[in-house]
């Protein structure tokens, strides 16, 4: 059943058409007091009711957008009717390698729109909508550490009644993140059935860090292909730009290496789960349009197991009881004393670094067991040969800077440049091994201490860029079952939304120190997630880190961004993306009244 109800403005005249059974609706939102408040629809005193998307668009903290804005924002109160089949993104540089991005990111944008229109909903008549897209550095087409992602989006109405939307930046990231923005100001208004968007809006925004990522293990778990893209998705609507894949570890294989297929021949949990060199292109593709590099971790000379079976290359592998040679099970870890070794892992950088074409490669390096090389016959022998003391530290750390330092040369042999490393903290990165093991001006280290550790301190004096995992804040894996023992897993507990939201760089960092830091990185252990639960656990947690270093808020308040956050949770839910509940929906809708110390009341309204 259809019905028409028209709403009469000074000059036009809008009818719209409701199909969803109940023409009248008794709810709509009003923006009061700075929040939006659920009131009583009675159409004789109000003309057209708000639904709740709609109403923040006007009344929200920087217009609901997420993550905020660090320049200007100014949106109008009044709405216009957005025609979904006239709506056309157009790139001013028609021939050069940003206008095909801006192309594909413009049918993502159409995508996004879409999916926020319920499916009893087919939206009709309104304006058209062209989208301008003016990027000053077209040729520009990789993202780098230095890469210009500032946009400027300035929204209006035609002389001749059309909308159209301006799309300013120097590089496709910026202008993707302002088609991103875009999307956010274009809603679904179930109340009148259509598009609504600001008649005039202007935005100017950059971010605050280079680097925001999320760090994806698919070795413990795979993780298929669609749940990646739906990571990648959840990422650009949030301008996360960095994938990081630690697709290699020691309990499978899932990379089809071209040079050595046997390693995921042996190592993938079945022929099935692997990552093909068509998958991979398929994943940078989906990852280029939302603004995102895919960045390769190969973790060694620890994790490493499954795969290296009949290489002779490995020790330890599976080695009982596993507690004494690696932190869980199954052990394993690289030899460094087999020149082979080293031939292998060239031939994985060469295919990574030609897959990925990466600005920058992650080496891993973390966890190295000694026991393990020192329980090693031939490693031990090789040792007493050089002169190194096997019941030395400082002698192990030698065995293991030979190591990095030989599979670093091979890295470089194949990149034909020094490019840029990450490691993780690790023994190397104590303040006696530091900057022998790991020059500063090639190392980048991506910190999974607490975020109060001595290390970051050593990390930070020193000069070194880090990037930001710290483990008590980033690390979504915490706060589920044990598996290698009863109880709750190592690093529990669970991470609540709000401390990933306050960890910003400048709170672990200091004020002096935080331009060492590049940004921070999410990160999923996937001892115990697979593709069925991905979504949840990165997903909004992860949307809170990305203000944490888009916006990068001087005081962070969870409190003051917890509307937006629920609002964006909405867009994630909408995208496809199984994010979490964080709260009942009562505490979307009656924004304000559930926290403690709630101070509106919106009851007494109703009467
Ligand atoms: C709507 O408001 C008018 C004017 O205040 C009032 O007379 C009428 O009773 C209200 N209708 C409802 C359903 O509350
Ligand atoms: C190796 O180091 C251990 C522990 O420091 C020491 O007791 C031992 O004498 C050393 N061995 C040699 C051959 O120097």
């Amino acid at each position: 059943m259809a019905s028409w109800r028209c709403i009469f403005g000074l000059l036009l005249a809008t009818c719209y058409s409701s199909v969803s059974g109940e023409p009248n609706p008794v709810w709509h939102w009003q923006c009061l007091q700075g929040t939006c408040q659920k009131q009583h629809y009675n159409e004789t005193v109000s003309s057209s009711p708000l639904s709740l998307p709609t109403c923040r668009l006007s009344c929200s903290d920087a217009a609901g957008l997420w993550p905020k804005p660090t320049g200007d924002v100014s949106v109008s109160n009044i709405f216009q009717n957005v025609n979904f089949n006239s709506i056309d993104v157009v790139p001013k540089q028609s021939n050069s390698p940003s206008s095909k991005l801006v192309r594909e990111a413009g049918k993502v944008f159409k995508e996004q729109i879409q999916a926020t229109i319920p499916r009893r909903f087919n939206p009709k008549g309104g304006k058209s909508l062209l989208v301008d897209v003016d990027i000053k550095n077209p040729s520009f087409s990789r993202l780098t550490l230095d890469t210009d992602e500032s946009y400027t989006l300035k929204l209006s109405e035609t002389s001749d009644g059309r909308l159209n939307a301006l799309i300013s930046a120097q590089t496709f990231f910026g202008a993707r993140h302002g088609l991103q923005t875009l999307n956010q100001l274009i809603v679904f208004d179930d109340l009148k059935g259509e598009l609504l968007i600001p008649s005039e809006a202007l935005i100017t925004d950059k971010p605050a860090y280079p680097y925001r990522g999320i760090v994806l293990d698919t070795s413990r778990n795979y993780i298929t292909i669609d749940a990646i893209k739906r990571t990648l998705a959840g990422m650009g609507a949030s301008k996360l730009n960095t994938f990081h894949w630690h697709i290699t570890d020691s309990h499978s294989f899932p990379y089809v290496s071209k040079s050595r297929p046997e390693l995921s021949k042996y190592g993938a949990y079945s022929p099935s789960k692997v990552y093909t060199d068509e998958d991979i292109k398929q994943i940078i593709k989906y990852a280029t349009v939302r603004g995102i590099r895919v960045l390769p971790e190969f973790d060694a000379p620890a994790h490493v197991g499954e795969g290296w079976q009949n290489t002779g290359f490995v020790t330890c592998l599976n080695w009982q009881p596993w507690q004494s040679y690696c932190v869980e099970p199954p052990c394993g870890q690289l030899d460094p004393t087999k020149d082979g070794v080293y031939d292998v892992l060239e031939d994985i950088y060469g295919d990574m670094i030609e897959q990925f074409q990466p600005d920058i490669f992650h080496m891993g390096g973390d966890e190295v067991n000694f026991h393990c090389w020192k329980s090693t016959p031939n490693i031990a022998e090789w040792m007493q040969r050089k002169g190194l003391n096997v019941s030395e530290e400082k002698d192990l750390v030698q065995l293991w800077r030979y190591f990095q330092d030989n599979a670093l040369q091979r890295l470089d042999k194949k990149a034909k440049r020094n490019i840029p490393v990450v490691m993780w903290t690790s023994h190397l990165t104590d303040p006696e091994y530091l900057t022998n093991a790991l020059p500063k001006d090639r190392y980048i280290i991506q910190i999974w201490t607490t975020g109060t550790d001595a290390q970051v301190g050593t990390l930070l004096e020193n000069g070194y860029k880090v990037i930001l995992s710290n483990y008590d804040a980033l690390y979504f894996d915490c706060g589920f079952a044990g598996w290698v023992t009863s109880g709750n897993n190592w690093c529990s507990p669970y991470i609540g939304w709000q401390k990933v939201y306050s960890n910003t760089p400048e709170k672990i960092a200091g004020p002096t120190k935080k331009h060492l830091v590049l940004g921070e990185e999410a990160a999923l252990w996937t001892e115990q997630a697979d593709s069925a639960s991905v979504d949840s656990r990165l997903w909004p947690r992860a949307a809170a880190l990305a203000e944490a270093v888009w916006t990068s808020p001087a005081n962070p308040s969870w409190e003051a961004a917890e509307q937006r956050f629920l609002a964006h949770r909405e867009r994630l839910v909408e995208l496809g993306i199984g994010a979490d509940a964080i709260e009942p929906e009562w505490c979307l809708q009656h924004e304000e009244n559930c926290r403690i110390g709630a101070k509106l009341n919106t009851d007494t309204k109703f009467n």
